[in-house]
């Protein structure tokens, strides 16, 4: 902390991602999980996240890119990386392979590359099997997937470990999430399964809990953000990510004074006007201009005028009294009161997953608890 010059902070509490790993276990035991640490981790650091997952022993960690996984290798992370995107062009095997990643197959001709690379390599690759049983996005028709499940077990230097498929309407629309899991279970019943079989992400994990696969794929929970539909208050999960700055300069200004770029908030009496040192350029998005609120104090104090790149203005009035240096949380919780990513991306017209991956790395991530 006495490093950080600006105070303007992502604060991770590995107790919580800690506390948010065991209770997903408890949850979907006897399934094992692959906590995703994509996207940096939704944000809250690739490398600092997976390390103090791999204590708790996770079955395997999910990444979205290769560079993601050369990273945590790189970083010394040993468990199992699975790398859930689409691998092009198929000359990328190579690198997978080289950094011991576990990579996707979705279609035939990836199966028949993998192969290739992995002869070259002289060793034997694992790899899980995509199916597109409604996502639209990547990942082999079941169809093809049954049809050729006897040429896919037999290559000789790649074997298939797992077989997978994501869900498009999880917490959203339990018709659509019955209908795709109706086609991947007819899919299972014409193939010898292989040793993992995984569907399910956070939202699909708490409404088809009983879907009966043997690894869950959860994002959201781990990092204990809250799916579209849950109820905040009913969510077993705490968050891990608190967004933090402080004052760095207080003024009393006039009835009628205007605050910031166009003016769009003006004093309608004397007012007390906290300038915080995070901004746009730190992921506190501007469209939460004159909507979101800061907590300073223990009191949710309105944001005034528009979010500027570096810093923002809150009207402080009510709360009691406010000096410079005091903390101000942007997102999190303190005194009692919250301000969720939920809360933040309802104001954005977006999801949590945005507020969070969008806090930019310009801003120090602090860790508590590693
Ligand atoms: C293939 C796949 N599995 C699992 C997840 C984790 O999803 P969630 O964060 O909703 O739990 C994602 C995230 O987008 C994903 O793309």
């Amino acid at each position: 902390m006495e490093r950080l010059l600006r105070p303007a902070y992502a604060e991770v509490d590995i107790g919580a991602l800690r506390f948010n790993y065991r209770q997903i276990k408890e949850l979907v035991s006897p399934a094992a999980v692959m906590p995703v640490v994509k996207a940096n981790a939704y944000g809250h650091g690739a490398v600092e996240t997976a390390r103090a997952l791999e204590t708790e022993n996770p079955e395997m960690l999910g990444v979205a890119t290769i560079e993601e996984g050369t990273q945590l290798r790189e970083a010394g992370i040993k468990s199992p990386i699975l790398v859930l995107g689409s691998v092009y062009p198929f000359k990328n095997f190579r690198v997978i392979i080289e950094y011991g990643l576990t990579p996707v197959v979705a279609s035939l001709a990836a199966a028949k590359a993998l192969e290739e690379a992995a002869e070259g390599s002289g060793k034997k690759v694992f790899f899980h099997l995509e199916v597109d049983t409604g996502m639209g996005r990547t990942g082999i028709s079941p169809q093809t997937a049954a049809d050729n499940w006897n040429h896919l077990k037999g290559f000789s230097h790649t074997e298939c470990e797992g077989v997978f498929t994501h869900l498009a309407c999880a917490g959203e629309d339990l018709r659509e999430t019955e209908k795709q899991l109706g086609i991947f279970r007819r899919m299972l019943e014409k193939i010898s399964p292989p040793r993992y079989i995984h569907v399910l992400n956070t939202a699909g994990m708490l409404t088809s809990s009983g879907a009966g696969f043997n690894m869950v794929r959860p994002g959201l929970a781990i990092y204990g953000l809250c799916p579209d539909g849950v109820r905040r208050q009913d969510y077993p999960f705490k968050p891990v990510l608190s967004l933090k700055s402080a004052v760095i300069f207080l003024k009393e200004v006039p009835g009628g004074i205007k605050i910031s770029y166009g003016g769009t908030w003006k004093a309608p009496r004397k007012t007390l006007i906290a300038t915080l040192c995070a901004g746009y350029a730190d992921g506190y998005r501007r469209e939460l201009s004159n909507k979101a609120g800061v907590i300073i104090n223990g009191t949710l104090c309105p944001v005034v005028g528009r979010v500027c790149m570096d810093m923002i203005m809150v009207d402080v009035t009510a709360a009691s009294g406010v000096r410079t240096g005091d903390e101000a949380v942007l997102m999190g919780s303190s005194g009692g009161v919250s301000v969720t990513a939920e809360d933040l991306a309802g104001i954005c017209g977006t999801v949590n997953y945005e507020i969070l991956t969008g806090i930019s790395s310009r801003v120090p991530r602090v860790y508590r608890g590693l």
